[in-house]
């Protein structure tokens, strides 16, 4: 079974990590124009948020 890992990055998105390998980046600033994935708005709108990890699946 392939290890996921939701990993949030500090004023970021949501970043899925599959056996350590990046996968899509999903928007939680809530502007992207391309939801649910990060189209890097939350620089402009200077998003902040902590960092953090989990892991869904091992
Ligand atoms: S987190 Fe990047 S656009 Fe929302």
């Amino acid at each position: 079974m392939p290890k996921v890992v939701i990993q949030s990055l500090e004023n970021g998105p949501n970043l899925v990590l599959i056996d350590g390998k990046a996968g899509p980046a999903f928007c939680r600033c809530g502007q992207s124009s391309k939801k649910p994935f990060c189209d890097g708005t939350h620089r402009k709108v200077e998003f902040k948020a902590a960092a953090a990890s989990t892991t869904i699946l091992s």
